[in-house]
């Protein structure tokens, strides 16, 4: 029997999750559940926002399934033991250097975005984010440089075989859409993204059916707005995809529509399911937050991590079918709490 290792985390977190809990629960595939506190949660637990049998199930689970952290009460925190800490931790620990980011628009949802309809209608695209390097796991530190001012620093680093294997998750994915990547970078200034873009141009002709296009970030944060739509897959640093990916959200009318694999092998691993959004402190524990990112990171976890394409679409159609029909939390225009709009999708499916 399958093991989801259900990790809820804070604010909005345990909110989103039990409801993508219940639609994976309502399809009666017989998949075990196992749950453990991580984040604030997991600080308040045990004094640490990762605690080590957190992490252990993490790695004993076919999936992990996980909601948000970033509980205020702790910013104040030394970095390691802030909600944040296991989030990093996790995505290191279990190796998940591969973020895949679909931002699609469902139908209906035009006029909660805060484009014009005719720009986004459609959209269909994903953003495959390197997740485990770049400027969030260089060297970092705080030091008194020679003039006697404070001074912060945090390196931005990729060796080729880390900005291979990621884009060969984008070519891949390329392959099998409209077969269109564009790889994102800074190469007019960085470095590290020369080196990304020549490692990229390399691997290119193993994959000469892929029209391969490159972007500074720049430009794309600006196209990303203009015509969504011209891009297929985007596959880009750790830095850069954050970013990326946060404005894509609005493309698709709300960040609490917008899931997320991150995984360690294409497919078929026990790879980690979450929103992109955060603990959205301003709006936890009020039955507020929309639990579609949570659900279809559900779906994607039925795809990626269970090979079962079939339930994952079911569930996907289910969303589909009760925005269609009018259900939509606040964050879409509508009037729905968190459990009501898990309903919604619940009745679709049943
Ligand atoms: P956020 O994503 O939590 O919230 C940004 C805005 O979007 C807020 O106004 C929030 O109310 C809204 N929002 C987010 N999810 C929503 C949902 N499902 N339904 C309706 N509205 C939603 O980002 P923010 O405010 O920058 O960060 C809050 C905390 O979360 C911070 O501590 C941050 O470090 C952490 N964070 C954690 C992430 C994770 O767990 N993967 C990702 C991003 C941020
Ligand atoms: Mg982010």
């Amino acid at each position: 029997m399958p093991l989801i290792a259900v990790l809820p985390g804070d604010g909005i977190g345990p909110e989103v999750t039990t409801q993508a809990r219940r639609v994976l629960e309502a399809l009666d595939l017989g998949l075990d559940f196992e749950e453990a506190p991580v984040g604030g949660a997991g600080y308040l637990a045990s004094g640490r926002p990762l605690p080590p049998d957190t992490l252990a199930l993490a790695k004993r689970a076919n999936a992990v399934l996980f909601g948000a952290i970033g509980d205020p009460r702790f910013e104040a925190l030394e970095r390691q033991l802030r909600p944040e800490a296991a989030l990093l931790g996790i995505r290191r620990e279990l190796g998940l250097f591969a973020n895949l980011r679909p931002a699609t628009l469902f139908p209906g949802l035009e006029s909660a975005t805060s484009l014009k309809p005719e720009a986004v209608d459609g959209l269909d695209i994903v953003i495959v984010r390197e997740l485990v390097g770049d400027v969030y796991f260089g060297e970092k530190g705080r030091r008194t440089n020679v003039e006697g001012l404070r001074q912060g620093y945090d390196v931005m680093s990729y060796n080729e075989a880390e900005v291979e294997r990621i884009a060969k998750v984008g070519f891949e994915m390329a392959k099998r859409r409209k077969r269109k990547l564009c790889s994102v970078d800074k190469a007019n200034v960085l470095e590290t993204s020369q080196l990304w873009r020549d490692v990229v141009n390399e691997m290119s002709t193993d994959y000469p059916e892929i029209e391969l296009t490159h972007m500074y970030v720049d430009n794309a944060a600006m196209q990303l707005v203009r015509r969504p739509n011209a891009f297929d897959v985007i596959v880009t640093g750790n830095l850069f995809g954050d970013i990326l990916s946060d404005q894509a959200s609005m493309c698709a009318g709300s960040i609490g529509m917008l899931p997320s694999a991150s995984l360690r092998a294409w497919s078929g691993d026990n790879g980690m399911y979450e929103p992109i959004h955060g603990s959205a402190p301003d709006i936890a524990g009020q039955g507020k937050a929309n639990p579609c990112a949570a659900i279809l990171s559900a779906a994607m976890l039925l795809r990626h991590s269970l090979n079962d394409e079939a339930s994952a679409q079911k569930v996907e159609k289910a969303v589909g079918a009760a925005l269609a029909k009018g259900a939509r939390t606040a964050d879409l225009g509508g009037s729905l709490s968190t459990t009501e709009m898990g309903d919604a999708v619940l009745r679709e499916l049943a």
